[in-house]
């Protein structure tokens, strides 16, 4: 089949270089020239596991190509996905603003019957809201299809090419017909496609990533009290985990949730539900749970040090979660900002997420490709990601390294028990500190 990809992101490009794998033609179509010449190279513009050979075995066999030219993408398409960005507007609800420009040009430039997939998350309404956009910007059928995205960054390219289950929202046979035969061979393994009404499938995003998000929070929520009153969380999670409605997945406590979905899409489907006169309490309860929990490493660092003017800081882990690059909304923002807030210099490290994060900061804090250079005469150390390289550290490198053995772990990397042998002063959330003696 012809497909064109709008938006060469984490969704887009993982979405065209495997629709491009299983034998479509597939044309990536972004504003961003530079990401166009450097994709058209092989050279891949995120870090995802899997996807530059992807991209660079099907750029060699030709079904994949990159464009800036609108044109040309939406002339050889017979589906067009929509993968642009809807970020959250200062109110926090969805910014569609480049998704209507975008629609209206591809509308404009359509030349026979076309199927335009909205892959980017967009609140209940904007497929119904899209065709009235361009109606009258075409004397084509334009099919209008919701087909929400699941993947997940730092495994985007497995979980595109064998899915739970594929949704897809229309009224359109003809447009179901062609999306199943595109999805067809990623489904082998009998996980479903499911066909909806439009405005349902954009509802089963919203309400996926929201309920993934309050499990989250929840669970923070509940380390914080177990805190308090002595207990162990980890013991609370086990016991909790084995019940087989609950289950132990997106149950653990942390530094907080962070990506450009899980905060965006719960504060956007609180600003749906308050449109449609429904205050979502529940939904602004998660998001302010997920940001009092992302103060929470800072908040235990003054209350350990006082004042931290002329205090250092080595930082390991800065993008959202391991395995990506991806630094939007991470609470290890929030935490360098706090820090420096109070005087202290920072040391920050992460395999993959440096090369944002200089974008954040500049040169107002340092950067180490290894981790350990990020150590020496730092008061502490501070986990933000729980990348797999830190799991079994060097304690006696990191004891030697810092000013006093003192780590902050934003995500519970290390056991208390551990910790104490070691002869560390060990913070984690939802677990008795650990004084070292
Ligand atoms: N990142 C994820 O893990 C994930 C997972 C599921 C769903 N989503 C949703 O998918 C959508 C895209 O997210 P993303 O993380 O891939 O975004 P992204 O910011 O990584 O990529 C968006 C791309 O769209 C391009 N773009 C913007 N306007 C354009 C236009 N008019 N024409 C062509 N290209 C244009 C940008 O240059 C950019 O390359 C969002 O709605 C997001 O919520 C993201």
């Amino acid at each position: 089949m012809k497909v064109t990809i709008v938006g060469t992101g984490y969704v887009g490009l993982v979405t065209g270089v495997c629709l491009a794998d299983t034998g479509n033609h597939v044309i990536g179509l972004d504003v961003d020239a530079d990401k166009v010449a450097r994709l058209s190279r092989g050279e891949c513009t995120i870090f995802e596991p899997g996807l530059t050979d992807l991209l660079q075995s099907n750029l060699a066999a030709g079904r994949f190509r990159l464009t800036t030219n609108l044109k040309e993408a939406v002339e050889h398409a017979d589906v067009i996905f929509i993968a642009i960005g809807t970020p959250p507007k200062a109110d926090g609800s969805a910014d569609l603003s480049m998704i209507e420009r975008a629609v209206v040009d591809i509308a404009k430039a359509v030349n026979k019957h076309t199927v335009l997939v909205m892959k980017s998350t967009v609140p209940v309404g904007t497929g119904a809201r899209v065709e009235q956009l361009i109606a009258s910007h075409t004397k084509h059928p334009i099919d209008v299809v919701s087909n929400p995205e699941f993947l997940k960054e730092g495994s985007a390219v497995d979980d595109f090419l064998r899915p739970d289950r594929v949704v897809i929202g229309t009224d359109s046979e003809y447009a179901a017909t062609l999306m199943k035969e595109l999805y067809a061979p990623f489904v082998r393994n009998n996980h479903p496609i499911i066909v909806v009404k439009r405005a349902a499938s954009e509802m089963v995003k919203y309400a996926a990533n929201c309920y993934l998000a309050m499990r989250i929070s929840f669970i923070n929520q509940v380390a914080n009290l177990c805190e308090k009153l002595g207990i162990d969380v980890d013991e609370v999670r086990t016991g909790m985990g084995y019940d087989a409605r609950i289950g132990s997945h997106f149950m653990y406590p942390g530094a907080g949730y962070g990506g450009s979905c899980f905060p965006k899409d719960v504060q956007a489907l609180w600003h749906v539900a308050k449109a449609a006169g429904i205050e979502a309490d529940l939904l602004r309860a998660v998001h302010e749970v997920n940001e009092q929990q992302k103060g929470l490493l800072v908040d235990r660092i003054r209350s350990h040090f006082g004042d931290l003017k002329g205090r250092a800081f080595a930082i390991w882990g800065i993008a959202f979660k391991p395995k990506t690059d991806d630094i939007r909304e991470a609470p290890s923002l929030r935490i360098i900002e706090g820090l420096l807030a109070g005087g202290a210099t920072v040391r920050a490290c992460d395999p993959k997420g440096l090369d944002h994060l200089k974008k954040e900061f500049g040169d107002k804090i340092q950067y180490c490709t290894d981790a350990y250079a990020a150590l020496p005469g730092a008061d502490a150390l501070v986990i933000c990601t729980e990348w797999n390289e830190y799991r079994s550290a060097d304690f006696d490198r990191i004891k030697a390294a810092l000013k006093q053995p003192i780590i902050f772990d934003g995500r519970n990397l290390y056991s208390v028990d551990q910790m104490k042998r070691r002869g560390f002063t060990y913070y984690s959330i939802g677990r008795p500190p650990v004084k070292a003696s």
